[in-house]
């Protein structure tokens, strides 16, 4: 259901009537699971409350919707090179938050070159940075994060790793029905991630998204991702050279009872626990 209590049914889901955007945020994002994260960080580190928050490669800005939904008093702005996929945002996000758009500011342009104001927290999701394959040029990217925040912002990036981070995977998973941030019913389908090519010696990477419907159809190759994999300790000496005082990461655990990873992220200096492993990057001016 949308914020005014709106509830739209979709057609029935198919490779011909499915909306990617609306496929890929039902699969891979968890804004609700994000704010958490953030605003428990930040504020347990800051003392103070989060006020800006600044999304690179935000997409759809279905983050900086939903945080400026939940907050009366918070301010918000998106960066993405694609217009198709800021418009896309623009026309299905924006109009669910009401008075409260004044509020989402999305810039089309380079997350490298976008001029916003000093934030509080900036933000890279979804593994965005792999995008740069060179050292200097992740670098450059960390001492631009660093000058776009205000003087005890803090950096969020995610990352995955372990054995089976270095090969070639594909991994199909069912995604329950739902409703969506813009109150459309979006029935059960499934998201298939594949790691099509890896060079261990560069550690770059293909990568794509499919997903297949209840009538058999298909949508190959909806999404395809052309990353460096970057290891934590490069990351790590990266953004320590980029000026930052404080790198730390987020991990799970493996919880045997429940034959699932355990609830909570948690700053883990010592990691050795699972073959595959997705975690937060929480770098602190
Ligand atoms: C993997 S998607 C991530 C979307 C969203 N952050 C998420 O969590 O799902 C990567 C996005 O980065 C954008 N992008 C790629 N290079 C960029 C750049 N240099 N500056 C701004 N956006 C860029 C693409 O247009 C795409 O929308």
């Amino acid at each position: 259901m949308t914020r005014n209590g709106n509830t739209r049914s979709s057609r029935k889901l198919t490779a011909r009537t499915a909306d990617i955007h609306v496929l890929y945020e039902a699969s891979v994002q968890s804004a609700e699971a994000y704010i958490e994260l953030i605003e428990r960080i930040f504020k347990r580190s800051r003392k103070r409350d989060l006020k800006t928050l600044r999304e690179d490669f935000c997409g759809t800005a279905r983050l900086c919707c939903e945080w400026v939904q939940e907050n009366s008093d918070v301010e918000a702005w998106g960066v993405d090179l694609n217009p198709k996929v800021l418009e896309w945002g623009q026309k299905n996000h924006i109009p669910v938050l009401e008075d409260n758009a004044s509020r989402v500011h999305l810039l089309c342009d380079d997350v490298r070159t976008a001029k916003t104001p000093p934030v509080d927290i900036l933000i890279a999701f979804n593994f965005s940075y792999y995008i740069f394959k060179e050292r200097a040029t992740l670098l450059d990217y960390f001492k631009t994060t660093y000058n776009n925040m205000v003087g005890d912002g803090i950096l969020f990036l995610d990352m995955f790793g372990g054995p089976q981070a270095y090969n070639n995977v594909i991994e199909p998973r069912l995604i329950d029905d739902e409703i969506t941030f813009d109150g459309v019913e979006l029935p059960p389908f499934t998201y298939v991630w594949e790691q099509a090519k890896f060079n261990q010696i560069n550690h770059h990477m293909t990568c794509y998204i499919h997903f297949k419907f209840p009538d058999g159809t298909k949508k190959n190759r909806a999404f395809r991702y052309d990353w460096r994999i970057w290891t934590p300790p490069e990351l790590t000496d990266l953004l320590y050279e980029a000026g930052y005082k404080d790198v730390n990461f987020y991990l799970q655990r493996w919880d045997d009872e429940k034959d699932d990873t355990d609830d909570t992220f948690r700053k883990r200096k010592h990691y050795n626990d699972l073959d595959a492993w997705f975690g937060y990057i929480v770098a602190e001016k």
